[in-house]
């Protein structure tokens, strides 16, 4: 084969969510914001969980580990996102690029799992309230969290095969704010037709069969509280109303953009927003603003490490507001 002037491609350049330089400037300080909020959101539960004793139990640890998974999801990409609305040409290292592939189908991979691992629980609790305890032990917990990272894994390594021996020998530009393989596979310069079958039933199978599996143990959960009515019950119910909002937020765009891949990219583009952004910035305000535990815990926390005019007295001080 003799070489031709098509060398092979080394960096993609990634178009972005917008192409327009004040809108760039304006995304740049929302995300900047969203992205904190994340950060110190989701550090807050994880913090307030490990340090209340009285929130070691199952539900809680599978939270906080939901929280830790929340900041991974939203930082593989999302900082360079951030970062990318300052420049006008975006580029990514092949190598980069194959990485956030990785990393997407890793940790979104996992979080599905995760949410089934968080249902499977309230349904023990819920169905099975007299063994709660001894069915929810120390080994079963560490399993529900484990086995997440291990589909996840499977799952973003059999991904990536399919996408790492692609040749690519011109068009480079990737149509969104980080890779993903829909969009990477569509430069390749051979017919990616099966390459791509493929990749929707890999995806396809993970999210529906853990999108299933949620909808058939939420079903059972709730046909059990329905036909019970005490002030547990109605506990539970909240409970539960938040788990589905999280699960439908996260579902929903991952199903779409995987399920109807040859839908529209600027669409995919929107919606992978929603699951990077959204959802890790809702998750600790669902479940800390509907949960009274939490709420408790996080007040015992502040009164520990924060005595009562303490923050003001630092923002003054920041502020060379104290007067000598
Ligand atoms: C995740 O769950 C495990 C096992 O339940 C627990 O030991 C660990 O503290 C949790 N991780 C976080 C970040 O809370």
């Amino acid at each position: 084969m003799t070489e031709t002037n098509q060398s092979p491609v080394t960096e993609f350049v990634l178009l972005g969510l917008s192409n327009s330089q004040e809108l760039q400037s304006f995304l740049f300080v929302i995300f900047s914001v969203f992205y904190l909020a994340i950060l110190l959101g989701n550090f807050l539960i994880i913090l307030t969980v490990t340090s209340d004793s009285r929130l070691h139990t199952s539900m809680y640890f599978l939270l906080a580990n939901l929280s830790f998974i929340d900041i991974c999801v939203a930082s593989f990409a999302t900082p360079k996102m951030i970062a990318d609305f300052l420049v006008e040409h975006k580029t990514i290292s092949f190598e980069a690029c194959l990485a956030q592939i990785f990393f997407v189908h890793l940790f979104a991979g996992g979080e599905m799992v995760l949410l089934v691992s968080m249902a499977y629980d309230r349904y023990v609790a819920i169905c099975k309230p007299l063994h709660y305890l001894t069915i929810m032990n120390w080994r079963v917990c560490v399993t529900l969290v484990l086995v997440p990272w291990c589909v996840g894994f499977i799952h973003t390594t059999s991904q990536l095969a399919f996408a790492v021996n692609l040749p690519f020998c011109g068009p480079n530009q990737v149509d969104s704010f980080f890779c993903d393989l829909p969009l990477v596979t569509k430069l390749a310069c051979i017919d990616t037709y099966v390459v791509s079958l493929l990749i929707v039933a890999d995806s396809g199978f993970l999210s529906m069969s853990s999108f299933l599996l949620l909808v058939v143990s939420y079903t059972v959960i709730l046909i059990t509280v329905r036909n019970r009515s005490s002030a547990g019950m109605a506990k539970a119910r909240s409970t539960l109303t938040a788990h589905i909002t999280v699960v439908t937020l996260f579902f929903g765009p991952c199903i779409f953009i995987y399920v109807w891949p040859f839908s529209g990219y600027s669409v995919d583009k929107v919606l992978a927003v929603l699951y990077t952004i959204f959802t890790p910035i809702l998750n600790p305000v669902i479940y800390t603003l509907r949960n009274k535990e939490v709420k408790t815990a996080m007040l015992k926390l502040k009164s520990r490490y924060l005595k009562p005019g303490q923050i003001s007295a630092v923002i003054r001080n920041i502020l060379f507001l104290e007067t000598k």
